[in-house]
């Protein structure tokens, strides 16, 4: 225990020892302290979150600001802050590379400002090599903690507040799901929701499994009443987050299918529209499709990581799906919903892939149709299976694949974007236009983007909008009264 940096005294007995009560403990310490120092300055003590990654680490950003701002901290734009925190991600090399040289960054802004605290944290802390690397290189960083621990941010800070020099606080992992800390929300009318942690695949070339530990499902009556609890503050879209969501609930005392889940998310009232991500193809079930095909709020969108369309591949990959499985199951989608939008994932030049695998991707990709498909040069991440493959493929075939690929997925996408023109489409206003402030922004339930004349006012409103325009991957409108 670490109590020996809690203020002596009686305090030290009141420290509680269950959770979150003990974390709440701490945020009010931290919040008197702060307000201490901030009537010293004759201003608010400020802080500053730069996320890197997937929606993972955007949910976990908006629990760290409801923490920082429960203990008086006030959020500015710029790393020009009193509290900067880095939420990293370490899924492909270029990544943890990005990283390192904002940590470098950060180092000359602290040597202007001394009181200025840097924190670290996410995924690519729960490497080892990375965290030598900081203890050796990177002196003047505060405190760094991992994925399983995001909970404790505010005993994180008061002990280095309470004068430990560095604050390193990693764990391995973790069955501990620690809930019902304050959040922020990024959007006032649409949030993310977590409905499980951690990865049990190991997809070969995947780092994610390692650093965000083994598949835990909440529980279907925590997450019902998180929902309930946002509809209530007026949101209306929510997103159900997880690495796999296909497999939600198999592990519970009394197992729950995402399918049942999802009928249960849909009795919500004040909620319109429901997404998900990611679904991995190899759990993807009839009775989801058939909740989707009846479902007036779950959107016609369906994120469906393919990886690779060959089978040989998929199988060192260690997917447990064939090119053919992967066709009829994007067949039988789209034969129960024809109007919905498909995206992937696709890896090129994962070790030993030939001309003749690369093909194969090629040819799922023609025949699957998808409306974005999201492309990656394969990244050797240290410790998974792949990356002790021999047969790692040169960068300038990987790099010439990888062209050839954007090329036909950009020609399908413009070409399945542009058949909505003319049609008038519901719309969830989100922002206004940062370009032209007389355009307003919002999303179709496919997830395609809308530009239309409008105002602030409608910033959160599900309206109607005629589709004039498509250019690529988004549309020009119109409002329809
Ligand atoms: N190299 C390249 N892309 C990767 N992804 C995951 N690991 C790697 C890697 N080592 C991609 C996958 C996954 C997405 C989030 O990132 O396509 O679906
Ligand atoms: Fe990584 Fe595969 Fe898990 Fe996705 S399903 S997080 S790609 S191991």
């Amino acid at each position: 225990m670490q109590d020996s940096f809690i203020q002596a005294g009686k305090e030290q007995q009141l420290v509680p020892t269950t959770e979150p009560e003990r974390q709440y403990y701490f945020m009010e310490l931290l919040r008197r302290h702060n307000e201490k120092k901030s009537t010293e300055l004759g201003r608010a003590l400020t802080y500053h979150i730069e996320t890197f990654g997937c929606q993972m680490n955007a949910k976990d950003s908006e629990k760290l600001a409801g923490i920082l701002e429960t203990a008086g901290y006030v959020p500015v734009d710029s790393e020009q802050a009193d509290f900067v925190l880095y939420n990293t991600c370490t899924v492909r090399e270029n990544a943890n590379t990005k990283v390192y040289g904002r940590i470098g960054y950060l180092g000359n802004l602290k040597s202007k400002n001394p009181d200025m605290r840097i924190a670290l944290c996410g995924c690519m802390m729960q490497e080892p090599h990375v965290i030598e690397k900081i203890k050796k290189s990177y002196r003047f960083v505060d405190i760094v903690f991992g994925t399983h621990n995001i909970y404790m941010l505010a005993e994180l800070i008061w002990r280095r507040v309470s004068g430990q020099k560095q604050v390193f606080e990693i764990l391995d992992g973790t069955s501990k799901i620690v809930e019902e800390l304050p959040s922020e929300h990024k959007y006032r009318f649409k949030a993310g929701v977590n409905i499980m942690y951690g990865c049990n695949n190991f997809c070969s070339y995947c780092i994610v499994p390692y650093v965000r530990g083994r598949e835990r499902s909440r529980k279907p009556e925590d997450i019902l009443a998180e929902v309930k609890k946002l509809a209530s503050e007026g949101i209306v879209e929510v997103m159900l987050l997880g690495q796999n969501v296909n497999s939600y609930g198999k592990t519970l005392d009394n197992p729950v299918s995402f399918a049942q889940l999802l009928r249960e998310v849909e009795k919500v009232d004040g909620i319109e529209r429901i997404r998900f991500m990611t679904s991995h193809p190899k759990d993807l079930s009839d009775e989801l499709i058939e909740v989707m095909r009846d479902s007036k709020k779950i959107c016609r969108h369906l994120h469906l990581p393919m990886q690779s369309g060959s089978t040989e591949i998929l199988r060192q990959m260690n997917r447990k799906y064939t090119k053919e499985d992967y066709l009829r199951l994007v067949e039988k989608i789209k034969t129960a919903m024809p109007e919905i939008s498909l995206t992937t994932d696709i890896i090129v030049g994962f070790p030993g892939e030939t001309e003749e695998n690369f093909k194969d991707t090629l040819d799922v990709v023609e025949k699957a149709g998808f409306d974005s498909a999201y492309t990656f040069l394969y990244s050797k991440r240290t410790g998974t299976p792949a990356a002790a493959m021999e047969n790692q493929v040169p960068e300038d075939i990987a790099k010439e694949r990888f062209n050839r690929l954007l090329a036909l997925v950009s020609e399908q996408s413009a070409k399945l974007t542009a058949k909505h023109t003319g049609e008038v489409a519901e719309v969830l206003v989100e922002e206004q236009n940062e370009q032209d402030a007389s355009l307003m922004t919002g999303r179709l339930s496919n997830n395609l983007l809308v530009h239309f004349p409008g105002d602030r006012s409608l910033i959160g409103k599900l309206v109607p909008v005629k589709l004039e325009e498509c250019k690529g991957f988004y549309y020009i409108g119109a409002l329809q009264q």
